[in-house]
């Protein structure tokens, strides 16, 4: 039997995710970030986990053991080997991304496949950026990546049938649910979600409700799994105003317009979970 691996270059919230899904899968993951810590983090965050789901019987400690040596920590992107598939998944900077795309480029092994889980920036400009745009694709994953079944397969202008086929293939074999769509802003995923959390913003700015009921009235009505302020503060505020700001622009609509209270919580550094404190506090 041929091993089976891949690359995750960022070992934030989402690739650490992406990286844990794959190697419960059996792949051989070779997991990439230029910061020491954010690699000693995420490799301690997926051995929580693994543990979590040891001590609910649902794998054997030897399998969690085993899904644990399967990733491996690259700090130099050059080392990462030769892959059939590299996900790229750093911060939404389009220039960033593409200094790591074309970096990355030349460990992807003949037919493989070049991936990014951006949340936003457009499939089509990323591709652009790269030696064989036909073999790029967004694979868009969601947060908490381990426990959410959708990927989005966004389909650049340039991406050939075999690629968005090959792609539906892995994400069916890592046990998600792959949904395809086209590249335009905020794919479909966040050109619906982010208006609403943007008009939950909006409604507690202007003071219709406490932030915990507007999120109680959206779960306990719309029957969400959490509130759109709470949801929010899982994405990352940071990441809401990119998105927002993207959609804007892009699609040049006032409707997108990012609430003013959304910014003005980004420039406090007020980023939800991940920095403690964004429409709730996390201590
Ligand atoms: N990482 C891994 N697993 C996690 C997790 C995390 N961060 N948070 C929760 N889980 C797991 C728990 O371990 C638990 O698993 P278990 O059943 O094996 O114990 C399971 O999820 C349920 O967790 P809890 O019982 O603690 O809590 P909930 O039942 O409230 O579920 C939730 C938590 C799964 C986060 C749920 O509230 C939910 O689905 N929320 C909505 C999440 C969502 O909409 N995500 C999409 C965000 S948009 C996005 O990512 C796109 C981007 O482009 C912006």
């Amino acid at each position: 039997m041929t091993t089976k691996s891949m690359a995750v270059i960022g070992a934030g919230t989402m690739g650490r995710g992406i990286a844990q899904v794959f190697a419960q899968s059996g792949y051989e993951v070779y997991m990439h970030d230029t910061v020491p810590a954010a690699i000693e983090s995420a490799t301690k965050t997926i051995g929580k986990l693994l543990n979590r789901a040891v001590e609910k019987e649902r794998i054997t400690a030897d399998e969690a053991a085993a899904t644990q040596k399967r990733i491996h920590a690259v700090p130099t992107l050059s080392d990462i080997g030769r892959h059939s598939l590299i996900v790229e998944a750093v911060i939404e900077n389009p220039e960033i991304k593409i200094g790591l795309l074309q970096a990355a480029q030349p460990m992807v092994t003949d037919g493989g496949i070049l991936a990014s889980n951006t949340s936003s920036i457009s499939i089509t400009q990323l591709a652009a950026a790269v030696e064989r745009p036909d073999r790029f694709i967004g694979m868009h994953f969601f947060n908490p990546v381990p426990v959410m079944k959708l990927v989005e397969v966004v389909r650049g202008l340039q991406t050939s049938d075999e690629t968005v086929k090959q792609t539906i293939e892995i994400a069916e074999e890592v046990g998600k649910t792959p949904v395809e769509c086209n590249d335009h802003p905020g794919f479909i995923s966040n050109r619906v979600l982010m208006p609403m959390i943007n008009e939950a913003v909006f409604a507690l700015q202007e003071g219709v409700a406490e932030a915990e009921a507007i999120d109680e009235i959206m779960k306990l009505g719309m029957n969400h799994p959490m509130g759109p302020l709470a949801l929010a503060d899982l994405i990352g505020l940071d990441v809401c105003l990119f998105i927002l700001e993207v959609l804007h622009r892009d699609l040049g609509e006032d409707r997108y317009r990012p609430c003013p209270l959304l910014r003005k919580m980004v420039m406090a550094k007020r980023l939800g979970r991940k920095s403690k404190h964004g429409f709730y506090r996390y201590d």
